[in-house]
């Protein structure tokens, strides 16, 4: 793995969801003294050692044994097993200038035991951990709930499948406690965020989502703006908010009509937020960069493909107009009966 293919591993890990943890792996072996002669071997360690960027950095070595049937449910190794391999790999860890800390090290090696389709020993250096903090954003920890909260995991994702990045402006128009623009604020800290919320106080409250930020010492949000998203003195509104620029990402999840009502005789909110783009983008005022991605979620109503006869989606002529594609739709499985659709949309001319 090249320098710049695991620094982007590493980015990518770090603000992941889902992923726990990533390693580059080393070398394998049937003993502990072979792996630490195949790393020195191919200087795997070299920033470690005499002349390394790494000299001094603090370390520590951790063995799990992943193989449940052998070892049991318990990954962590005896802290025999550790000494040992200690003691295996003393040529190599001997050239190393930093000391060893157990509790918060800066270079984490591992060594994996019972991997299938390996040999005994396998030899890491942990690249990141995934998004540990994921939690400080869960409904339960917030001032303002809405009854239809999204999940952290959920939310993450949403900003990840976004392709957030540095200074982009994000719009949630149908932002309810604002669950996705603090997991774009917790992903990608200077984030300008902008939110729509046409429910009165008492149902949502500025004053609280606003709390939510600044207790996590969140960039406080650009924009939190009330009124309905259809109305464009209401999206002039959220543009100014961010100076007068175009949203880099919209992330949404509009009410389905289950739990939440949705207007009666009126088309489903993806197709009116098609709409709303596509009025904006007729009269001079985009909305959406070209490059932008709109992520949000509609309801499954119990077929296994959304068209455009259930009319959830914009039709291909909306589309068209509002220069968008559609780039991928995936299906989540809520519970036994429900299930709602996340949908990818890219801002292409
Ligand atoms: C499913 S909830 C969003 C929940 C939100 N993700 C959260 O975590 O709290 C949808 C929200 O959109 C709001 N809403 C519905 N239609 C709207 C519109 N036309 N303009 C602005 N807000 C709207 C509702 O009041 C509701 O709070």
């Amino acid at each position: 793995m090249n320098s710049s293919l695991s620094d982007l591993l590493t980015e990518a890990t770090k603000r992941s969801a889902h992923v726990r943890s990533t390693f580059k792996v080393v070398s394998e072996a049937d003993s502990f003294e072979e792996l630490a002669e195949i790393a020195q071997r191919s200087n795997s360690f070299a920033d470690l050692e005499e002349g390394g960027v790494n000299y001094l950095a603090s370390w520590c070595v951790r063995v799990r044994q992943l193989d449940r049937t052998r070892f049991g449910k318990t990954l962590r190794s005896p802290l025999s097993r550790e000494r040992e391999a200690t003691a295996g790999m003393t040529n190599l860890l001997q050239k190393f200038g930093g000391k060893v800390n157990l509790r918060n090290p800066d270079e984490m090696i591992y060594i994996f035991e019972g991997l299938t389709a390996r040999k005994k020993f396998v030899l890491c250096r942990k690249l990141a951990d995934g998004l540990e903090n994921m939690s400080s954003i869960a409904p339960t920890t917030r001032k303002c709930v809405t009854s239809t909260p999204l999940r952290p995991s959920v939310a993450v994702s949403m900003a990840n499948i976004a392709k957030l990045q540095k200074n982009f402006n994000v719009l949630d128009p149908y932002a309810g406690s604002c669950s996705t623009l603090l997991a774009a604020a917790l992903v990608e800290p200077t984030c300008k965020t902008v939110g729509i919320e046409r429910a009165h106080g008492g149902i949502v409250s500025f004053m609280k989502i606003q709390e939510d930020f600044a207790v996590r010492k969140f960039t406080p949000l650009s924009g939190l703006i009330r009124g309905d998203s259809r109305d464009i003195a209401i999206r002039d509104k959220a543009i100014e908010a961010i100076s007068g620029e175009e949203f880099d990402a919209i992330l949404t999840d509009p009410p389905y009509g289950i739990r939440e009502k949705v207007d009666e005789g009126c088309p489903p909110p993806l197709v009116e937020l098609f709409q709303s783009i596509i009025e904006d983008r007729e009269r001079g005022k985009r909305l959406l960069r070209v490059g932008g991605r709109i992520i949000a979620f509609c309801p499954n109503r119990g077929e296994d493909d959304l068209t455009d006869k259930q009319s959830e989606l914009p039709s291909k002529e909306q589309m068209d107009r509002a220069g968008i594609k559609l780039v991928a739709m995936m299906k989540q499985p809520m519970n036994e009966s429900l299930s709602r659709w996340l949908v990818v949309f890219e801002c292409i001319e």
